[in-house]
């Protein structure tokens, strides 16, 4: 029994010695283990005289409960120590301030874009596309204008090849129309188109909104009802609308649309060149040969087309005078709108 008590005491000892969970796995080795100091004392069991048999029994069980359940609370007090080292290192100060979570937006261009196509479909226009690299065919040829006439100047092209060219306009979309579809017809094409261009009014890839209304006895004074309600709904009621006589090869007559300049009321400023003025889009009746281009019976219809910059239209609804803002990719700029 005194060697059972020197066992205890000695485990005891080591036990409160132990700082670290490896050293306990020893320690139950050490003690209850296949070959351990307590194991040992219960295969001697046998040796022992055969009245003092039940109570050393008992006893060496007890000491043996005692080590295993001794070291089992050891080794969660243990745990317990190893979680509250975990959550404190993971302390979460929820007083601090949270990072703001910054929405996207819609880019201006595209708000815009929206806006021109909403006001166009509530009118009953349809919204058409085209190819962004165009056969020259379609981007000249068809609306009138031949090689080698004065005309092209108009327009710095991209050549990819002899007969292929990044649009420069929209107008191809026109042709593309027409080739498909038979009057009456009343759409819209917006995209991107191209010109070798660059300065504070002008970037070599912009964005045009084509329109094209072809049906028996459309007139001029279609044209213009359409465009001032356009331009009533896009800039205000009040605005100020103009046609001024123009030239394009693809429409005749062939007008601009001019409205009243909306940074000076039309007093006259830098912006309008001192003429009250600003020009926001190309506009006519669809000049009959392009019709016959296109398969249409010329003297069956008539019809009107325009063609309209959506970077200045932006640029005149929020008075921003540099057209380069939009593409930058600035935030302080894009966050405005
Ligand atoms: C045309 O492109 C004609 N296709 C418009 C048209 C269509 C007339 C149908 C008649 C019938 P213009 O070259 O003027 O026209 O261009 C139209 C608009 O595009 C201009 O008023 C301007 O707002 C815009 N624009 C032209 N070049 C640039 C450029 N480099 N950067 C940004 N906007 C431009
Ligand atoms: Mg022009």
């Amino acid at each position: 029994m005194g060697d059972l008590l020197s066992l205890k005491q000695s485990f005891l000892e080591e036990v409160s010695a132990v700082s670290e969970a490896a050293e306990l796995q020893q320690l139950k080795a050490k003690y209850t283990g296949r070959k351990g100091l307590v194991t040992a004392e219960l295969k001697a069991l046998s040796a022992v005289p055969p009245a003092e048999r039940p109570s050393f029994g008992k006893a060496v069980n007890e000491l043996k409960d005692f080590v295993e359940r001794t070291i089992e609370e050891k080794e969660s007090s243990f745990k317990d120590v190893e979680k509250g080292r975990r959550l404190l290192a993971e302390k979460i100060d929820i007083t601090l301030p949270g990072k703001p979570d910054i929405p996207g937006r819609f880019h201006p261009l595209n708000r815009v874009l929206e806006e021109i196509k909403d006001i166009f479909v509530s009118m009953g226009f349809g919204i058409e596309e085209g190819p962004e690299i165009e056969l020259d065919y379609y981007n000249f040829e068809a609306l009138n204008i031949p090689r080698h006439h004065p005309a092209r100047d108009m327009q710095d092209t991209f050549y990819v090849s002899d007969d292929v060219v990044l649009r420069t306009h929209t107008s191809p979309v026109q042709v593309r129309v027409m080739e498909r579809k038979q009057p009456p017809l009343k759409i819209i094409a917006p995209g991107k188109v191209y010109r070798c261009d660059a300065d504070v009014s002008h970037t070599p890839m912009f964005h045009q909104v084509e329109g094209l209304m072809v049906d028996e006895g459309v007139s001029f004074s279609d044209l213009k009802g359409v465009l001032e309600l356009f331009i009533h709904s896009f800039f205000g009621k009040g605005t100020p609308v103009r046609f001024r006589p123009s030239y394009f090869p693809f429409t005749e007559p062939s007008a601009e649309v001019d409205i009243g300049c909306i940074f000076c009321a039309g007093k006259g400023c830098r912006v309008c060149k001192t003429t009250g003025w600003l020009e926001v889009m190309g506009c006519g009746m669809v000049n009959p040969k392009v019709f016959e281009m296109s398969g249409y019976a010329s003297d069956a219809y008539t019809g009107f087309a325009f063609g309209m910059g959506v970077e200045r239209l932006a640029m005149l609804k929020y008075s921003i005078d540099d057209i380069r803002l939009f593409y930058e990719n600035d935030l302080r700029f894009l966050r405005q709108f």
